[in-house]
């Protein structure tokens, strides 16, 4: 089963979510965390934008030896020369030069002609490789720019020697079909592209990051990119606990696999939670407090016959403890009894059926029942006996 290389940029682009803004020692944790969860190559930061990138980038590279580490550059001989003074301590240094292809990048950003980018493209790659063993190339905004235009600047990367080639989705524009139509034709127009690894990399601001994520695999992409918890610019980026877990869960669809330590993803995700201030939604998928919590009579009672009948994964997967039956106002029977159990309070079907009473009328009032809350209902009705 083929492998899908699993791209951070938590560090870069995460941390380019407004707002953020982590020192070195805290990078550094969140690095070696992500060396731990077993991701593939870590884009520590873009070494020319700041002293304190550049000081991030360089001790990341010093300490993490088990993982490539990588760093944006633009397509200028500075930014390159500034990365490699970053990475040249690294077990596996990457280079991840790009420059924007898309016509309104072109015409009001760059202000530089279609003829000028395929030269930068050609000289920056070819800078790039005298001192990288990996030259990562994206071309930003690939998804807004004209096909013909990609394939061209696409197979001048691959010429210069370019090793990984990415097509961003900048703007999370794309639906997934669309996304994956860019790969397909890549592949069939694009001579030598067999050379390359195709890269996905894709934002979230009309919902579909992990989406088109999954799509370009299927499209025959061998490395994604993304964020934990889908931190980023705007909207954010793609979440790669999503990504990995419906790689794994969807096993025999995809038929690929990562080499993350999936038991690592919840801590992962709470560490970064914490040191970058971005709370993770309760329902967001995978690592939301509610991830696997089941509060209706109907579905905790499934739950409580057999896990799958609610449960697609398993929350000892991804590194929680056990699914939760919340009691609330939608609870049934089946789960109110098993709860006092636990609490050590048994109750006869009888007594049961009593307390069961008292506790739905507790919950039309109250939106979350505690424990301390079941157990003063079972007591009160055991004093009254
Ligand atoms: O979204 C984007 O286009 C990027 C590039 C710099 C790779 O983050
Ligand atoms: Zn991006």
């Amino acid at each position: 089963m083929k492998v899908i290389q699993i791209f951070d940029t938590t560090l870069r682009d995460g941390e380019q979510s407004p707002g953020v803004n982590l020192s070195t020692e805290e990078k550094i944790e969140i690095a070696m965390q992500l060396e731990r969860l077993g991701v593939n190559i870590i884009e520590a930061g873009f070494a020319a934008a700041s002293p304190g990138d550049f000081h991030s980038v360089q001790e990341i590279a010093r300490r993490l030896k088990d993982v490539s580490v990588c760093s944006l550059a633009r397509a200028v001989t500075s930014d390159i020369d500034q990365a490699w003074e970053a990475l040249k301590e690294a077990s596996e240094p990457r280079l991840h030069v790009f420059i924007a292809t898309s016509p309104i990048h072109r015409e009001y950003k760059l202000r530089m002609t279609k003829e000028q980018i395929l030269e930068q493209v050609d000289q920056m790659v070819r800078y790039g490789k005298k001192r990288f063993p990996i030259v990562q190339f994206s071309a930003e905004d690939a998804a807004r720019t004209e096909i013909d235009f990609l394939c061209e600047v696409v197979d001048q990367a691959i010429r210069a020697g370019a090793d990984v080639v990415n097509i961003p989705d900048t703007v999370g524009y794309l639906t997934p079909n669309e996304y994956a139509d860019i790969f397909i034709q890549l592949q069939e127009r694009v001579p030598n592209i067999d050379q390359v690894i195709l890269s996905a990399h894709c934002h979230d601001d009309l919902g579909m990051a992990v989406a088109n994520s999954l799509a370009a695999i299927q499209a025959g992409v061998r490395q994604v990119e993304g964020t934990i918890n889908g931190i980023g610019e705007r909207a954010g980026n793609a979440a790669i606990e999503e990504i990995v877990m419906a790689i794994k869960t969807r096993e025999a669809y995809f038929n690929k696999r990562t080499t993350i330590n999936h038991k690592e993803i919840a801590r992962t995700s709470r560490l970064v939670s914490k040191l970058t201030g971005m709370f993770v939604p309760r329902n967001k998928a995978i690592v939301g407090d509610n991830a696997f919590a089941h509060e209706s009579g109907i579905h905790q009672d499934g739950m409580l016959k057999h896990k799958e009948t609610y449960e697609i994964m398993t929350p000892e997967t991804v590194g929680l403890d056990e699914s939760q039956l919340i009691l609330g106002k939608h609870s049934g029977r089946h789960a109110f009894k098993k709860k006092l159990e636990d609490l050590g309070y048994p109750q006869s079907d009888e007594q049961v059926n009593i307390l069961f009473a008292r506790f739905k009328e507790l919950a039309d009032r109250k939106k979350q029942i505690t424990d301390e809350d079941l157990i003063a209902l079972v007591e009160e009705r055991v004093g009254e006996g």
